[in-house]
């Protein structure tokens, strides 16, 4: 299979410091890639590098097979890379159907915004994808009203209604109630049955075996090994993971 994305050989060093040593990481379509890993281990850096936010300072790109030289930010979104960020995801004093449509807008033949378009396709997307069955929700609703994992959901449906093909998920459960967190691990479901392929990192072990096809193990910038998550269980997922930190190496 063509991987969506691969990473060969990557490095990164910020001056002195070396966030990411000969890394090789590839998501496939339709395939949640789970990447976990102490602080510093450089998870962050390697989405970063995915996004076109930072150049790598060695190493290669391929999205879909094909090299990419130079990845920039809109590059990047060109070859459909979205990143839901659980904060900075919506502007909290407009509507839903605002929301999902912002800097992408509908437009009329003439060129005039396409409310009512815009508007109905809210509605459908919220009844088809985002499981909203609350009557005191609608496509005019203001989305500081909504819960952290609803408007990551909304953030991720916007992602979905816009064709990205690699969503990535950078700590999404944090400060999620628990009610939230599974319709956030729902949600990713949802992309993974869409084809999509997703990146999730969570410090949350749990959260990540549940939802992840793989788990791809950073260790100070190196990946120390890499998994299906059915061919372990959970425990011996955590065993792992401690003697990773122990010994920076999986076996
Ligand atoms: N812009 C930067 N300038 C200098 N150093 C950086 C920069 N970004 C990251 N680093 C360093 O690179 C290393 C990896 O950081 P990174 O943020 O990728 O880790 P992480 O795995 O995402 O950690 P966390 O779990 O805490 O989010 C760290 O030592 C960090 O201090
Ligand atoms: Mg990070």
């Amino acid at each position: 299979m063509v991987h969506k994305i691969e990473l060969r050989n990557v490095t990164k060093h910020f001056g002195e410091v070396q966030s990411l040593r000969g890394v090789d990481f590839y998501v496939d379509p339709g395939e949640v890639v789970g990447l976990v890993g102490d602080n510093g281990a450089g998870k962050s850096t390697l989405i970063k590098i995915i996004t076109g936010y930072h150049p790598p300072s060695s190493g290669e790109i391929y999205f879909d097979g094909q090299k990419v030289d130079q990845l920039t930010v809109p590059k990047a979104r060109e070859l459909g890379v979205e990143t839901v960020y659980q904060e900075r995801a919506l502007s909290d004093q407009q509507t839903l159907w605002r929301n999902i449509f912002m800097g992408r807008e509908l437009v009329t033949r003439l060129g005039f915004l396409d409310v009512r378009k815009m508007r109905e396709e809210t509605n459908r997307l919220m009844l088809e994808s985002m499981g909203f069955t609350s009557t005191a929700v609608s496509p005019d609703s203001i989305v500081n009203t909504f819960s952290g994992g609803e408007k990551q959901g909304v953030a991720i449906v916007r992602a979905l209604y816009f064709e990205a093909e690699l969503i990535i998920l950078d700590e999404p459960t944090m400060g999620l109630a628990l009610s939230e967190t599974r319709k956030l691990l729902r949600f990713v479901e949802q992309v993974k049955d869409a084809g999509k392929s997703v990146i999730f990192i969570d410090h949350n072990i749990f959260h990540v075996y549940e939802v992840a096809d793989r788990i791809v193990v950073l260790d100070r910038g190196r990946v120390a090994g890499q998994f299906r998550s059915d061919e372990l269980t959970l425990n011996e997922l955590l065993e792992k993971m401690q003697r990773v930190a122990h010994t920076g190496s999986l076996d």
